[in-house]
């Protein structure tokens, strides 16, 4: 029988979202004890963690919302480190950008450091994107893109790419708390996070491939697209936060792929779905590294094995299926101009 080292307690806020959920799990199977936060106790989209291995004994749910400062502070109480991961991700189109998500994303994050800061945090780690990487028009686009490339505010509001803007600034505000206070502070840049749900409902980055594997009105944008497995993502986490030496940013992105690539490959793998037709051609952009990461010894899985997991787990959820009078629709945060 394998023997697992009892670990010390951490903090998991956004814990019923889609890498809140492999987070928590994997922490758990690593024998941390678990604080969880969700926003609602009782709904039945969170009842999936308490039915992870070693729940019932290491983790302990507590509602919090990031913008209620007492909540934050209650469930950090007794943690030796806590994840950020909380943060929202719309899946539809967003109406009032600073209520729905510059907020909760920047004042979120600082509300999340300060209760780290009163409750003597020994290290934080913040789940940012590479949302707050890639927006940069002034990086050359024959360079590759790591860690000193951070989207411009500027551009974000002139393209009014709400998510970026608040991803953007969210980083910036957290490096900036962490350094004026002291605090020990790793941020993860995940690229869009693919592989399979443990939640009841699909996530927005998961409607991105249930979108390009069933085809929809609005066209796809022929990027070079970085993919990474939510399990590998969970992987990093929980590294950059165990490795004493870990400092900084970290991108964490695995397979860069255009969409006509992922879309045959997906073809390959299961000929009978419709797929995504229209594709327009972009210019081409430099590609991500995650060389930093790399070396602190992350490890990734291929991209098939990611989208065979993936494809399984909406099959079986029905995701795939198709609904009668039902369009499905191309998130908004993945028409990226
Ligand atoms: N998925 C990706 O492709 C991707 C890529 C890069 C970075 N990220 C980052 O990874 C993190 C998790 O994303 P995800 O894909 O797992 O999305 P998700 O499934 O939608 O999870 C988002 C989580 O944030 C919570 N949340 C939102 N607003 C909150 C608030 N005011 N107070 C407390 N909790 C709040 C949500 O709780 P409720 O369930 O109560 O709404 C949910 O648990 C985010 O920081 C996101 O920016 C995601």
């Amino acid at each position: 029988m394998e023997v697992v080292e009892e670990k010390g307690k951490v903090c998991v806020t956004g814990a019923g979202g889609y890498v809140g959920s492999w987070l928590v799990k994997l922490l758990l199977s690593n024998g941390y004890k678990v604080h969880g936060t969700v926003r609602d106790l009782s709904d039945e989209k969170n009842a999936h963690l308490r039915k992870f291995e070693k729940a019932s004994e290491n983790l302990q749910l507590f509602k919090a919302d990031v913008l209620h400062y007492d909540t934050l502070k209650a469930a950090f109480a007794g943690c030796e480190g806590v994840f950020h991961v909380a943060s929202p991700v719309p899946a539809t189109k967003v109406l009032d950008p600073e209520l729905e998500l510059i907020t909760p994303a920047v004042n979120g994050t600082l509300n999340v450091l300060q209760a780290c800061l009163e409750m003597k945090i020994k290290r934080v780690i913040v789940v940012s994107s590479i949302a707050a990487v890639l927006l940069n028009p002034h990086w050359p686009f024959d360079k590759l893109k790591d860690e000193k490339c951070w989207s411009s505010e500027e551009f974000c509001r002139k393209i009014e790419n709400w998510y970026c803007l608040s991803k953007t600034m969210a980083e910036h505000a957290a490096w900036e708390y962490a350094e004026k206070n002291g605090l020990d502070l790793v941020t993860v840049c995940p690229s869009v996070v693919l592989g399979p749900l443990l939640q009841p409902t699909a996530s927005a980055s998961s409607l991105f491939l249930i979108y390009a594997t069933k085809g929809g009105p609005e066209p796809m944008l022929d990027y070079l697209w970085h993919f990474v497995d939510v399990r590998d993502v969970a992987d990093a986490l929980l590294l950059v936060y165990e490795k004493p030496e870990s400092s900084g940013r970290y991108i964490c992105a695995a397979s860069p792929i255009t969409i006509r690539e992922l879309v045959d490959l997906l073809k390959g793998m299961y000929p009978n779905y419709g797929y995504q037709k229209n594709i327009v051609d972009v210019p081409p952009s430099a590609p991500l590294t995650s060389e930093k990461l790399k070396k602190l010894g992350w490890k990734w899985r291929p991209l098939e094995e990611t989208l065979t997991d993936a494809v399984e787990c909406y099959r079986e959820a029905g995701l795939l299926d198709e609904l009668e009078g039902h369009t499905l629709h191309l998130p908004p945060l993945f028409k990226v101009t």
